[in-house]
Formats: C-alpha cells, sequence, structure tokens
C-alpha cells in the first residue's frame, strides 16, 4: 500500500495506524544508520519522502500522534534542532564595565565585602564566542551543552568531540570524580577569514562575524561539518566539581589554570595577576596592547578575584557573580555616509527609523543599516539625509550611529520627518501622551501581522525552527496567514510553490510549526503580544495561574496579587483579554490543538491544595536539586514561587552562594530556608510532583 492511497475516504483509520506505525519504524532505522553508524542506506530524497508520509499522515490525524514519533522528536535529523540538558549549576553572565573608575568601583566593593583581607585579582582575554559547559565524569567527557538561558542548553555533545583542542579524556594524575567546565568555543579568525571567502566564490551568504559563524557551526547537525569548519576552544572556569578522593579544590583560578592544562584542557594564552585597581588598569592595558594578536576576538578583559574560598563569600547577584566583571574596550568607529532613513513597523505598530548607510566594514563586519530608535533621538543627533556620519558597534554587534560629522556638511542634506501615515498600510499614525513613540493604529497592519508572527515564532516565544524572518515574509506576501492561529492550519501544498522550499524544508517546517502546540504555556503567554507580557511575566502568570482559562478569567485584583505584576501590567492584562478580536484568536488557537497549560509538566500550576497552601517562596543559591525541581516540589504541595523578595514573600529558600535576595529578606524579616531545612519539611509534609 502506498501513502497516496490512504488519503482516499475508504481507507480505514486502522489501515492509517499502520502505515503511520510502519513509517515511523522505518524512520528511526534509517535515522540509526545516518547517525549512529554514518552508513546511509537510502537517499536524502528517500528518506525525505518517507519523512514528509509520516508528517502528512500525523497531520491528517492528529489523534495517533505520539511522543516517540520521529515528528515530535527534537534532536532527530529532520527538525534541525538540539535536546535541551539542565546545567549542574546555572551559566551565569557578567556585569560590564567601560571605564577605571568602574574597576576602581568594583576593587572597591571586593574589599568593603571582606574588609581586612587581601583579595588578589587574576585578568585574562574575554574570549568573544559560544558559552559552552563540558561535563566530565572520571576524566571521560560525556557530555556537551551551550549556555541557553543559563539553566537548560542544547546538548551538543556529538559537535564539541570534533573540536580537536577539546580532550575527550583527561589526562595526568587527580582527574576530578565530576568537573563541569566552562568556556568559549570559538572559530579562529583566520578560519573565519578562509571560510568567508570560500562562501563568497561560491555565492553563499557569509558569516557576519567569527562569534555568529561559530554559534552556526555548533547548530549543525551534520558533525562532518562541524569537524570542517576546525572550531577551537579555551577553558576558564567551573560549574560542578568534585576532586578526586585524595585530591581538595584548587585554591585559586590560577591553580585551577594549571590543573586544567595538566588535564590537557586548552586555557587562555595570557592571564594577568594584580593586587589592586591600579594593577588591574596595567594589565587591561597590557591585554589591550596585545589582544589583536590571539586566534580569538576580544571584546575586553575579565577580572576575578582568584582566591576560590572567597567567591563564596562574595556570592552573586540573580545575573552575575560579584567575584568578577568584565572590562570592555572601546568599540571601534568607522565613518560613512547616511544615504537614507527607512521606516519600520513593529509589531505593537511602532515605527522605527532605520539608517540605511553606505556599508562600511567596522568591527569585525559590514554594516550597512542601524536602528535610529525614534524621532527624538535624530533631531537630538541632528542627523540628517546625506550626513557624514561616525558608526560603530554596540557590544561589538549592534551597528549604530554615533554622531554627525557637522564639519562634512554642504547644505544639501535634508532633514527627516517621521511619516504621518503607516508606510505599510497608510493608516493613520498616532502619538501616545508620555511616550516618544508614534505607531500606527491599525492592528490590521500587513507589518504589524508579520512582525507579531516573526515573534510568536522566535526563540523567546514558541521557538519555531525554521520560521525567520524571510519565511514569515513569503507566508505573509502569499497571503497564507493572516494572525497567529493561521500558522497551524498551513499544509505542504501552500508551502511546496513557495521560494526555497524543497520536500525537506516543508516537511521540516510544518513538523516544527506542529510540535510547537506543546510548547509550555509561559512561551504561549510571552509570544501572544499581551502588553507588558514578556518572558519573565510570561513565566511568572503562567506559574501563578496555570492555565489560560483560569489567567483570564483572574480580575484585575487577582492579578496584581502576583508579585511582580503592578496596576497598570495587570489592568493592561485584564484589558487585553475583554479585547473581542483577542478572544476569537484564542480560540482559533484553542482549536488547533494549542497548550493552554492543561499539558504542561505537573507541578508548573500550584496544586490547589497542600501543605503549603498560602506560602509565596523565593529560591536563591546553589541548591542539591536543580532550581525548577524544587519549585515544582513547592508547587506541587499548594505554594507558590516567585522571582523576587518582597513583604509578600513567606520562605526563603537559601542555598550556597546566596546573594542579594539573602540579604533583603534578612531585611525584611522573611523566614530563611537552608536546603536542609526544606528537605525535612518536604519529607514529613512530601507529595511528589
Ligand atoms: S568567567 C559566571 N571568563 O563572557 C560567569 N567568562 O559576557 C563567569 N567569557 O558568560 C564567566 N571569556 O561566556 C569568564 N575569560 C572569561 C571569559 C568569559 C568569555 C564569556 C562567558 C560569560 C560572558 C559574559
Amino acid at each position: 500500500m502506498t501513502t497516496d492511497d490512504l488519503f482516499t475516504p475508504q481507507a480505514s483509520s486502522a489501515a492509517q495506524e499502520l502505515r503511520i506505525l510502519e513509517l515511523r519504524a522505518q524512520i528511526s532505522h534509517h535515522d540509526r544508520l545516518y547517525y549512529d553508524q554514518a552508513k546511509p542506506e537510502i537517499s536524502d530524497r528517500e528518506y525525505d519522502s518517507l519523512y514528509r508520509d509520516l508528517v502528512d499522515l500525523e497531520r491528517a490525524h492528529p489523534e495517533l500522534i505520539s511522543p516517540d514519533s520521529p515528528t515530535q522528536k527534537v534532536g532527530g535529523r529532520p527538525q534541525g534542532a538540539f535536546v535541551q540538558v539542565r546545567h549542574l549549576v546555572p551559566m551565569q553572565s557578567l556585569d560590564n564595565t567601560y571605564s577605571a573608575k568602574e574597576i576602581t568601583e568594583f576593587v572597591e566593593r571586593l574589599q568593603r565585602l571582606l574588609p581586612g583581607e587581601e583579595i588578589p585579582m587574576i585578568i585574562e582575554p574575554k574570549v568573544d564566542g559560544v558559552a559552552i559547559a563540558l561535563l566530565y565524569e572520571k576524566g571521560h567527557l560525556i557530555r556537551a551543552a551551550t549556555r541557553g538561558d543559563g539553566t537548560s542548553g542544547d546538548e551538543v555533545t556529538r559537535n564539541i568531540r570534533t573540536i580537536g583542542v577539546i580532550p575527550a579524556k583527561l589526562h595526568g594524575k587527580m582527574v576530578p570524580d565530576l568537573l563541569e567546565v566552562r568556556g568559549e568555543v570559538y572559530l579562529p579568525k583566520e578560519t573565519f577569514a578562509r571560510i568567508n571567502a570560500e562562501r563568497d566564490e561560491q555565492g553563499l551568504t557569509t558569516f557576519a562575524n567569527p562569534r555568529n559563524a561559530a554559534a552556526g557551526t555548533l547548530k549543525q547537525l551534520d558533525p562532518n561539518i562541524v569537524a570542517e569548519r576546525k572550531l577551537s576552544a579555551v577553558f576558564y572556569g567551573f560549574g560542578a566539581f568534585e576532586p578526586a578522593a585524595d585530591d581538595a579544590l584548587p585554591e585559586s583560578m590560577e591553580d585551577f589554570f594549571h590543573a586544567l592544562q595538566g588535564w590537557g584542557v586548552p586555557v587562555n594564552p595570557r592571564h594577568w595577576t594584580a593586587r589592586d585597581a591600579g594593577e588591574v588598569m596595567v594589565a587591561i592595558r597590557e591585554l589591550g596592547e596585545i589582544r589583536r594578536g590571539f586566534a580569538f576576538e576580544t571584546d575586553g578583559a575579565v577580572i576575578k578575584a582568584d582566591l576560590i574560598s572567597q567567591h563564596a563569600r562574595l556570592g552573586s547577584t540573580s545575573k552575575a557573580p560579584r567575584w568578577a566583571i568584565a572590562y570592555k574596550y572601546e568599540p571601534e568607529q568607522a565613518k560613512t555616509r547616511l544615504l537614507g532613513i527607512t521606516v519600520q513597523v513593529g509589531r505593537s505598530g511602532v515605527l522605527t527609523p532605520v539608517a540605511e548607510l553606505e556599508p562600511v566594514f567596522v568591527a569585525g563586519s559590514t554594516v550597512s543599516r542601524a536602528t535610529l530608535h525614534n524621532e527624538e533621538e535624530i533631531a537630538r543627533k541632528d542627523l540628517r539625509i546625506g550626513d557624514w556620519v561616525m558608526v560603530e558597534k554596540a557590544g561589538d554587534v549592534i551597528p549604530a550611529v554615533v554622531k554627525v560629522l557637522n564639519e562634512e556638511r554642504n547644505g544639501l542634506e535634508q532633514v527627516f520627518a517621521m511619516p504621518t501615515q503607516c508606510p505599510v498600510c497608510h493608516g493613520l499614525v498616532t502619538r501616545i501622551e508620555g511616550e516618544v513613540a508614534v505607531r500606527c493604529a491599525n492592528p490590521g497592519c500587513a507589518a504589524q501581522t508579520r512582525r507579531r508572527i516573526e515573534y510568536f515564532a522566535g526563540r523567546s516565544a514558541m521557538d519555531i525552527e525554521g520560521l525567520g524572518e524571510a519565511m514569515v515574509l513569503q507566508l505573509c506576501d502569499a497571503g497564507l496567514v493572516d494572525d497567529l492561529a493561521d500558522l497551524y492550519t498551513l499544509t505542504a501544498e501552500q508551502l511546496l510553490p513557495l521560494e526555497r522550499m524543497g520536500e525537506k524544508s516543508v516537511s521540516n517546517l510544518l513538523a516544527s510549526i506542529w510540535g510547537s502546540r506543546d510548547q509550555p504555556l509561559w512561551r504561549l503567554l510571552a509570544g501572544l503580544g499581551i502588553p507588558h507580557v514578556g518572558v519573565t511575566v510570561a513565566r511568572t502568570l503562567a506559574a501563578s495561574f496555570g492555565t489560560i482559562d483560569r489567567l483570564e478569567a483572574a480580575s484585575v485584583e487577582e492579578l496584581c496579587a502576583v508579585e511582580e505584576i503592578g496596576e497598570i501590567m495587570a489592568t493592561a492584562i485584564y484589558g487585553w483579554f475583554r479585547d473581542p478580536a483577542v478572544l476569537s484568536l484564542l480560540e482559533k488557537l484553542r482549536a488547533a490543538g494549542l497548550n493552554f497549560g492543561e499539558r504542561d509538566p505537573k507541578g508548573t500550576a500550584p496544586a490547589a491544595d497542600g501543605p503549603l497552601k498560602g506560602t509565596t517562596w523565593v529560591l536563591t543559591g546553589t541548591l542539591s536539586i536543580p532550581r525548577e525541581e524544587a519549585a515544582d516540589l513547592i508547587r506541587a504541595n499548594g505554594g507558590k514561587v516567585s522571582g523576587s523578595v518582597s513583604a509578600k514573600t513567606t520562605y526563603l529558600l537559601a542555598g550556597e552562594e546566596a546573594g542579594s535576595k539573602l540579604e533583603k529578606a534578612q531585611k525584611l524579616g522573611v523566614k530563611i530556608l537552608t536546603k536542609e531545612e526544606f528537605r525535612k519539611l518536604i519529607d514529613e509534609t512530601h507529595r511528589d510532583p
């Protein structure tokens, strides 16, 4: 029987089910040959055809979709996605500074926090690559993961194993029982130049900078491509660390670097030590002079307290450790011409002026556009079309026009005025009282729709692989989608005629759209465009209400009762759910089978009842179980979990290296539990999530 026969009305659903099972078995078999044995038996084309048949059948019979289907699995060949893994210890980021004054303040803060102590410091290059965590168990590399959101990232072990400088097994003596070593994967600058030259020659798009190239390479599904690109890496820190039985943790970062070298793990080519702010600045200057000679791009220096015993006592804020700081070098600037100013329409209708520049090479890549933010900003800089301007890369990435070169004016430059009509739908443009932005007031505006869909599909919301800007534009232009819900009715027949959409990409896209229906509620909430609701608030709302229905039913007072939600936000959320257009969109999404919270893992919504009912918890520091697990335990027992300490907090659960939240809780007189006390409390009242 062929799959085509199955789409006739006569085909029994038992026959279809059989064919689905058969296809799944075949695809899994070919996946194993392809991935594990690198010995494919069929061509990509044949594979695509099997895969597409399965996607089509499953689309026709969503009730037959099961989580073990190859179409549902991330990490399989088709989706181009990776399995998510949780870091043993969250991967934090660093506070940034640009001035010597702030370096002095950093050193003074260290001294204030550890009065009377010597605080030796270590300075090293800040490598501009992709952060990575390697897990070595008894010296064997068992897992590699990208930083992701800091809590969990993509599991990229197979790709990492292709990087020659990363040892699969630690050498030497005193190999730790467990080591989660952190560092940066980078594409050497020379390799970057070579790859881009080759891509130019082949008519392929070039990478914007080495970091993008490294990130893109790590995301490759085919480890052979990764191996070809010749990535490299350096390591500078650790998460979990259990030394060998007869060994101890290193005393200092410097000792740690030596240990890493002994185990064959690559470290930064240079580091400096310093005892005061003056010595730190000397090191920063020296590094500034030699940094262009390193194989990797570096945009700064990292200054760390050297003694590891001091790290725990210095603690960290929610984002970054207090024992380290990054000093960023002045970004490079380049001179170019402002050729014109175009206007973009955002997802909430905001009009943003964009500088169209004569292309110019600055800090590692070519810049031809830069956002000008709003009309006031243009007036403040007195920017006129035709001006010569200086551009730089903000944070070494985002192009920005920094100033006008007045002396270059010839009098022919033109003053820019924001349009009074939307450049896309020609609808009315309004200025909201008290805001600098002007907006297109037509919610049906094609540009807004497009941006809304882009955002919905983006990484901070539904994270739909393959549905980027260009794809959304095609879908909108072809009239295939008018709102978010239309994504879920797309068919292969509609997608195949689109540009650069082969059978494989079509089935991949359909599979990832389809798969996104099961994304957790917070992702849906983050993507809907509810005013004031970004990722953090979306997570809070999902955790507090559990389902869209409960959130929709919540009164302004109930919304305000949630920590972090003030009256303005509560009123906006309440109002959004009262808009008939919103309600009809939600109904369409519900009918498409999206997870409205009901399918979230147990424990995300607080249990209606339980021994912790009525209590609000804040978690901080390193606990003995992953933080989400602790949060689930609390919710399963009826408690609420919140992100920040306030007068409404009942308990602070404080692990090791607890920082500012602990201080705040102490000030407010919030009851503080150690992880042992928490364990005891849970054991006594236990209810599994
Ligand atoms: S130490 C708790 N050292 O820069 C974070 N980070 O902008 C400790 N980075 O997330 C990080 N070079 O990915 C450290 N020599 C270095 C680094 C470095 C690059 C990255 C790292 C960090 C990011 C912060």
